[in-house]
């Protein structure tokens, strides 16, 4: 794997995707290069933003072109994402990576994501990849409201693959949860990637049909490099071990 790299990117385009929720694409063509569907990277809007400082956060690469564009889903949660919610075309962004392990998927099998609210973003990215490879992918997406869900269309532009919606209060797409109702007789190998609970139950259903798992996990981060420790998760073994670069993509069967 490539050494990550810290680059300014222009911002090329935002949009609104859902009430809370912005796609952003920056132009950062050294960092595009080297990305792989299920790695990170560092977004900040840099120390000289008087408008509001923030230490960079994680972001899920949500896609990456050819014209060295890269993609962000940004949902607002507190002060960084609604500064980074706020830019404009013409801004420049702090961007360091790409970071962590990437999805590995076998060519023997689907592909299954399974996608819970910002979880979505580094399926975004593996769709439109494992389209350019003619390979047969589906999105499982949850949410818990029809007013949260990432613009349908815009997810179909990214990737080509129609989503399978799923919301908990039946607004949009079917009632229930990424997990309910799956078709899984082509033993494909199953990605997910959303809050804790969601995963335990992804973890559960694997093993109940005997499937791989791979699973990115979303801890507070705090460097996003190693150095910091604000990101362990509890392995298989009982040992701490950092998500930003051990992960944030694990075998399922390498966590408690
Ligand atoms: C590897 C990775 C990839 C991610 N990819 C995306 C993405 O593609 N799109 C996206 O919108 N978000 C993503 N996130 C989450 C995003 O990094 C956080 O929402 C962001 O750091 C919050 O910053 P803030 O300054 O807005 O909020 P803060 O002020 O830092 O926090 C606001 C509230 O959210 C809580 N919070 C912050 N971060 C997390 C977290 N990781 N998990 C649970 N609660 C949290 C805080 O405890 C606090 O209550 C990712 C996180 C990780 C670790
Ligand atoms: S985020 Fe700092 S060690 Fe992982």
């Amino acid at each position: 794997m490539s050494a990550p790299v810290r680059s300014w990117g222009r911002v090329l385009e935002t949009r609104q995707a859902a009430g809370d929720t912005f796609w952003i694409e920056v132009d950062c063509p050294r960092i595009a290069a080297q990305a792989r569907p299920g790695q990170f990277v560092m977004l900040g809007t840099g120390l000289g933003d008087v408008a509001a400082p923030f230490l960079p956060r994680p972001f899920s690469i949500g896609a990456r072109e050819a014209d060295g564009r890269l993609g962000f889903l940004v949902r607002v949660f507190g002060a960084g994402t609604r500064r980074l919610s706020a830019v404009n075309p013409g801004d420049e962004l702090l961007i360091l990576g790409p970071l962590g392990r990437s999805f590995s998927l076998p060519a023997d099998r689907p592909i299954v994501c399974l996608a819970g609210g910002v979880g979505l973003a580094p399926f975004l990215f593996v769709g439109a990849d494992a389209r350019l490879e003619k390979r047969d992918v589906r999105i499982v997406y949850g949410e818990r409201t029809g007013d949260r869900v990432f613009d349908p269309e815009l997810i179909r532009r990214i990737t080509g693959v129609e989503p399978d919606l799923r919301t908990e209060d039946g607004s949009l797409g079917r009632r229930g949860l990424v997990i309910d109702d799956l078709d899984l007789d082509d033993q494909p190998q199953l990605l997910a990637c959303g809050p804790d609970p969601m995963l335990r139950a992804c973890a559960d259903l694997a093993l109940r049909h005997g499937l791989p798992l791979q699973v990115s996990v979303e801890e507070h981060m705090g460097c996003g490099v190693g150095t910091c420790q604000g990101c362990v998760v509890l392995s298989a073994a009982g040992e701490w071990i950092k998500s930003c670069t051990e992960g944030p993509v694990f075998d399922a069967r390498e966590l408690a």
